[in-house]
């Protein structure tokens, strides 16, 4: 029974079955532009995000045919890159192999050592009773592409006072060691994330766990990251299980926690009020990395577990966010459009105008576009911003500053095809508006990321809409306000310009 079900390796599928299931996804309507997606099949989280041999490394958690009847397949596909934004594909990298990660090569992490580029990742299994067994595993790359595994497993099962429920490592190069972080679950069904060590990045022990006041815990950490950047120390962290309202905030989400560099001695870490990353609907397991020069780099999976996207239809579900540049300042964690993005604009339009209550600015924004909104006087009342809208305006995603309120309203129940409705339609955040606003949308076939004064505020959302909805429409309500639009159009990201 466990052979059969033991996944197989992408090779191993017939040619029939992954053509079939390529020519479905190609029929989609919703195919992104500029975004990381798979051919086919299902992709969650970013892994192995790295610099390498003068290339950007970054795969994806990848499950090929997970819309094709009797077929199981995960693994890592791997990307390559000069800039962080246009991206050759490489195929599949960590595949079902190995006793150690027979049910799939989970999430984990990547970083240059020497002359190799090392993995550090959760290969899980399960027995002829479907109980899982986590390894902590290492496979090395060198600059000829050749990949190995470094056997036996770093760690075996799980450390004493944890479940099954052990994985996603991040690693990092400290001034005297390498670490990482790991997500857990205690035995008493609660969320955590461990603290390890290593001298040489293969022998690793777990230091143990970091000491947080998160709390209510949920019950799982998944995906932890932990870097250091304008000195402070950042952990990002996915809990599951927390007993929020599932209408107005989503079911999974990442959380931050800005504060005092990390106590690597006694595991403390001191923290400010824990913030939401991201604002809006789409959004988990995050992974980041610093630059050659010196940044700290974050890609999300625009996706969340349990919840369902229209794409299935055509057999591929699933994209990466575009990657955002992390700052800390004041305690709070800004993202930022990376600057490389700027490559891809390519048309340019522009609008000034005096916005009052009678004339909106309308602009033909297309699909795949950027767009700067600058809103120079204080909003005494409300702007809204339909994004992707028709030309009736019946349709569109619609984007509420309400200074009455105090508040930034996303609402995508008129955005196309409905996405997940019974988890609520409309994500509010609370915000205090001042003297100018900015907002940066980058819009994508089926997706928004709207970024609001240099990434205070950001948000991630997946939409379906239909093909006429290309148009942006401003609003005002209240005292006259002077408005800057700039729209480019965007251009695709694969160098061997497959889709
Ligand atoms: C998060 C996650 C990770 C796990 C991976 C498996 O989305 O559940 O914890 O390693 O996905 O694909």
């Amino acid at each position: 029974m466990n052979g059969l079900r033991r996944y197989k390796r992408y090779a191993d599928i017939p040619s029939d079955v992954r053509r079939q299931a390529q020519a479905l996804s190609a029929k989609s309507p919703w195919r992104q532009q500029y975004h990381i997606e798979p051919k086919t099949g299902f992709l969650n989280d970013p892994n192995g995000l790295s610099y390498f041999n003068g290339q950007y490394h970054l795969c994806y958690q990848w499950s090929p045919l997970r819309y094709c009847e009797g077929e199981w397949y995960q693994g890592w596909f791997h990307l390559v890159s000069e800039d962080l934004v246009h991206w050759s594909p490489l195929g599949p990298l960590l595949e079902p192999e190995t006793a150690y990660d027979s049910h799939g090569p989970y999430s984990g992490s990547a970083i240059s050592v020497g002359d190799e580029l090392l993995f550090f990742y959760t290969g899980n299994t399960r027995d002829a009773c479907w109980q899982r067994t986590p390894y902590q595993l290492i496979a090395r790359l060198d600059t000829q592409g050749r990949l190995t595994r470094q056997l036996p497993p770093a760690l075996s099962g799980q450390p004493k006072g944890y479940t099954d429920h052990f994985r996603d490592p991040k690693i990092w190069r400290g001034d005297d060691a390498f670490y990482a972080v790991i997500g857990a679950q205690r035995e008493s069904l609660e969320g955590a994330c461990l603290l390890m060590r290593s001298d040489d990045a293969i022998n690793w022990h777990i230091q143990g766990e970091i000491k947080t006041d998160f709390t209510p815990r949920g019950y799982m950490w998944e995906c932890p990251d932990y870097f250091e950047q304008d000195g402070q120390g950042v952990l990002l962290f996915c809990p599951q299980g927390l007993s929020h309202d599932k209408t107005q905030r989503n079911l999974y989400e990442v959380y931050v926690l800005c504060g005092e560099p990390l106590s690597l001695h006694d595991l403390t870490f001191l923290h400010r009020k824990p913030q939401l990353l991201d604002n809006g609907f789409d959004m988990y397991a995050t992974q980041t990395m610093k630059t050659p020069d010196g940044r700290r780099i974050l890609i999300g999976w625009m996706g969340i577990s349990e919840m369902h996207y229209p794409t299935e239809a055509y057999g591929h579900c699933g994209i990466l966010t575009i990657p955002r540049e992390l700052k800390v300042q004041d305690g709070i964690l800004y993202q930022q459009p990376l600057k490389e993005l700027q490559t891809l604009r390519g048309d340019y339009q522009q609008q000034f105008a005096q916005l009052d209550n009678e004339q909106p600015v309308i602009m033909h924004s297309g699909a795949a576009f950027e767009a700067r909104i600058v809103i120079s006087g204080k909003i005494d009342d409300r702007v809204t911003i339909a994004l992707r809208a028709n030309p009736s305006g019946t349709r569109k995603t619609m984007l509420t500053l309400d200074a009455v309120k105090g508040q930034i309203v996303l609402d995508r129940s008129e955005a196309g095809e409905a996405v997940n409705p019974e988890y609520g339609e409309r994500r509010v955040t609370a915000w205090s508006f001042t003297s100018e606003t900015t907002v940066h949308v980058f819009s994508d076939v089926s997706s928004l990321e709207i970024f609001i004064n240099n990434g205070m505020f950001v948000s991630s959302s997946r939409i379906f809409p239909a093909e006429d909805q290309q148009w942006l429409v401003i609003e005002n309500h209240g005292v006259s306000q002077k408005v800057e639009v700039e729209c480019w159009q965007l251009q695709g990201i694969y160098h061997d310009g497959e889709k």
